[in-house]
């Protein structure tokens, strides 16, 4: 049976789009059944609700980059009601917490743009403009209790050029991300890859 998806983002959503265009091509072999957003109106839902996908807006509680405890429940029991298998962070805002952590042990997944370890956390486009990078990128991993500290699945560069802003930065590093992240979920599905780990096994 194929793996069931969950997606939670925060923003314009188009790497939830990517992976469920690839679900629907039969690039990726899973079934998205959901997207969770901690934003009313975000992009997101929109791009899902095209796709027939369910989406809910769950509101977060009164943090600014956690969910609260008792929404982070709610999100939990809504991925668990939908048997989700594997959760897909794509522009999720807030950190995972362990009790995340705990009911899908092994099984969330996130993609930051840069190459980790180089400008975790906010706007890592903009970071790296600003250090002077020449080269930076997108990177595929594990979530962990840490800021974009898991175990890394897939990387690919992209290369600044001096006219880049952060957003045109951004943009081209998506159009990366949108083929990086689905190949990457389908080698962890068919298990072409295995997380050992920090270190990623290739069959
Ligand atoms: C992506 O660049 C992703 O790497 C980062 O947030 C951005 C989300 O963009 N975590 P979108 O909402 O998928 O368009």
């Amino acid at each position: 049976m194929a793996a069931k998806l969950g997606i939670l983002g925060s923003g314009a959503g188009s790497n939830m789009a990517a992976i469920v265009d690839a679900c629907q091509s039969g690039l990726l072999v899973a079934e998205p059944v959901l997207v969770l957003c901690d934003v009313e109106n975000a992009g997101i839902l929109e791009l899902a609700k095209e796709r027939q996908i369910t989406g809910r807006f769950i509101p977060p509680g009164p943090f600014k980059s956690k969910l609260s405890d008792d929404m982070e429940r709610r999100y939990i029991e809504a991925l668990q009601e939908a048997d989700v298998n594997w959760v897909l962070l794509a522009g999720f805002m807030r950190i995972i917490k362990s009790e995340f952590l705990r009911a899908f042990p092994e099984r969330i997944v996130n993609i930051h743009p840069s190459l980790l370890p180089s400008f975790p956390g906010l706007n890592a486009p903009a970071q790296a403009i600003s250090y002077g990078v020449q080269v930076t990128g997108t990177t595929v991993h594990m979530v962990d209790q840490g800021i974009d500290t898991g175990a890394i699945i897939a990387q690919e560069p992209v290369s600044i050029t001096p006219e880049d802003t952060p957003e045109s930065l951004h943009e081209r590093i998506k159009t990366t991300e949108h083929r990086l992240y689905p190949q990457a979920i389908s080698d962890l599905l068919t298990g072409k890859i295995k997380v050992c780990g920090r270190q990623v096994i290739r069959n």
